[in-house]
Formats: structure tokens, C-alpha cells, sequence
């Protein structure tokens, strides 16, 4: 039985390094997918080629800042579908400026996307997953929203997602909504892992204590387990997808540190 037989799902960013692997997982499992970016190209690409491996998936342009595409896309996934059953709060998007450098423009485009954006995800999708029976909202936050991050709005964007999680499983368990975030660390092959630069990806992959980037398949494994009746017990929780960087923290630190030293010492 696929894990996601009978279900219909909204994932937005889908034209991205995870949002490409959640719709084809998704739709491997059996949903119909609503697939949504401002990438138009990239994204009608996807859907084409999973119609064409026979899967149910179609794509509109949506800029998840904007609350009138919020609902012409769930009228258009109603429409298309007949329900609505799970919500993947993928889209986002990073300035990489320090609170000093950080311009206007750029707080606030971080904060309409990465926060405003899932706000109205689940303020226009939560009412139609209820009237379809209920369902799941994965909320794709960061290790930046469980710890530190250089880049000021992305930091507090995604520290805003993980509180905006908890909010809305007070407001939407009575639904039969869960809702919960995950926090991906470094994961190779998406657009944010270029745009962060080869000195940022070394560095990182020295504190993971896994010793290596993470896949966009490994994240949408956990949103399908997340988006699937298998979590039913599940709400609220922020989960970690990054190879023991968070759980490391402090005492990863202090041990390259010593060995750095230890090595030193040596020579
Ligand atoms: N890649 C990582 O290392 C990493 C780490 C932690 C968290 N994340 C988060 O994972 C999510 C997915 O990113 P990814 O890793 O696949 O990177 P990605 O850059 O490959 O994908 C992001 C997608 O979001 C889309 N997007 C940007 N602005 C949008 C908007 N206004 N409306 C709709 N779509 C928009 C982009 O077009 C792109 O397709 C993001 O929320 C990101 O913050 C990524």
C-alpha cells in the first residue's frame, strides 16, 4: 500500500533541491500533488516529467509572500483534486547579511517568504485539510532556527517558523491537523548550498559530526514520514535532519579544538 494512497499534498519552493525530491517521493507514495514556485520553468518541468512516469502532479506559479496566490492556489488544488490533506512549507530564501550589513529590502523579502509566507500557508490551507478530514503541515525551518546563523533574517525567520509551529498545533488539533518543523543543516545539491560558497561547505562538513553534507532525499524522507499516517502521534515536534551538528554543539566544538591543539603540540 503506498504510504500516501488517496491523499492530496501542496508543496511550495517545489522547483528547489528538496522540493523536487518531496514531489517525487510524494507522488512515488501515491498523492496528488500541488507543486508551486516561482521558478515557472524549472517547476512546469517537474510536473511534466511526473505525469509522465503516470503520477498525479500539477504546477502553478505562487510566490508563497503573496496571500492572493495563498487563495487562488488552494481554490486551484480544490479544484483540481477535490481536497486538501497535507501542507509542506518548503519555499525559502537567504540575503547572507549580517545584522550590520542587513538592508531593509532584504529583512523584510527574508521574513514575507520564509515566515509570512508559511503563516499564510496555514491560514488558507488548515481550513480545507479540515474539511477534507484532517491531515499534516511540515514546516521546513533550519538548524538556524535552533541555533545561531550569520545572516540576520534568515536567522530570525526561521526561529519564527519553529514558534509559529507551535502556535498553530494549539489552533489546529482540534482539526485533526498536526503540525511539525524540521531543521535541515548543510544538504548538498539545492540552491542554497551553492549560494553559501566552498569555505562555508568545508567548514561545515568539519562540524557535522557525520563528516558529510546531507541529500534533499534524506529531508523529504522525514516530511513524508512527517506528511503520512505513520507520525500520527506526532505534533509539534522539531526534528533535526543534519547529521548530529545541533546535538554536537558545544562539545563538537571543544573537541576539534582540543585536537587541533593536541596536533599542534606534536609538530
Ligand atoms: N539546503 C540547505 O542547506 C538548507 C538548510 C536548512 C534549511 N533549508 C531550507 O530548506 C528549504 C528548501 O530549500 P532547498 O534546500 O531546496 O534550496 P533551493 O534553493 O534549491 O530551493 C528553494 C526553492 O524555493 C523557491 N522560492 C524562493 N522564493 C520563493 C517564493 N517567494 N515563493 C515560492 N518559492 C520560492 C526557489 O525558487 C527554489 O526553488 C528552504 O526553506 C530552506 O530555507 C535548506
Amino acid at each position: 500500500m503506498p504510504r500516501l494512497a488517496g491523499k492530496v499534498a501542496l508543496i511550495t519552493g517545489a522547483a528547489g533541491g528538496q522540493g523536487v525530491a518531496e514531489a517525487e517521493l510524494f507522488v512515488r507514495e501515491g498523492a496528488a500533488v500541488m507543486l508551486t514556485d516561482v521558478d515557472a520553468a524549472k517547476g512546469e518541468q517537474l510536473a511534466a516529467r511526473l505525469r509522465e512516469q503516470g503520477g498525479k502532479a500539477r504546477f502553478l506559479v505562487h510566490d508563497a509572500s503573496s496571500e492572493q496566490a495563498w487563495i487562488d492556489t488552494v481554490a486551484a488544488t480544490l479544484a483540481a483534486f477535490g481536497g486538501l490533506h497535507i501542507l509542506v512549507n518548503n519555499a525559502g530564501t537567504i540575503a547572507r547579511q549580517g545584522i550590520v550589513n542587513t538592508t531593509v529590502e532584504a529583512w523584510n523579502r527574508t521574513l514575507a517568504v520564509n515566515l509570512t509566507g508559511p503563516l499564510l500557508g496555514m491560514k488558507h490551507c488548515a481550513p480545507a485539510i479540515r474539511d477534507s478530514g484532517g491531515g499534516s503541515i511540515v514546516n521546513i525551518s533550519s538548524t538556524a532556527g535552533l541555533t545561531a546563523h550569520d545572516d540576520a533574517a534568515y536567522t530570525a525567520s526561521k526561529w519564527g517558523l519553529r514558534g509559529l509551529t507551535k502556535t498553530a498545533v494549539l489552533q489546529f488539533s482540534p482539526w485533526n491537523i498536526r503540525v511539525n518543523s524540521i531543521h535541515p543543516g548543510q544538504i548538498a545539491d539545492t540552491g542554497f548550498f551553492q549560494s553559501g560558497g566552498d569555505a562555508f561547505a568545508q567548514a561545515a562538513r568539519a562540524a557535522i559530526p557525520l563528516h558529510r553534507q546531507g541529500t534533499p532525499k534524506e529531508c523529504a524522507d522525514l516530511v513524508l514520514f512527517l506528511a503520512s499516517d505513520e507520525s500520527s502521534f506526532i505534533s509539534g515536534a522539531e526534528i533535526a535532519v543534519d547529521g548530529g551538528y545541533i546535538a554536537a554543539g558545544l562539545a563538537g566544538l571543544r573537541n576539534r579544538v582540543r585536537d587541533e591543539y593536541a596536533k599542534s603540540r606534536e609538530t
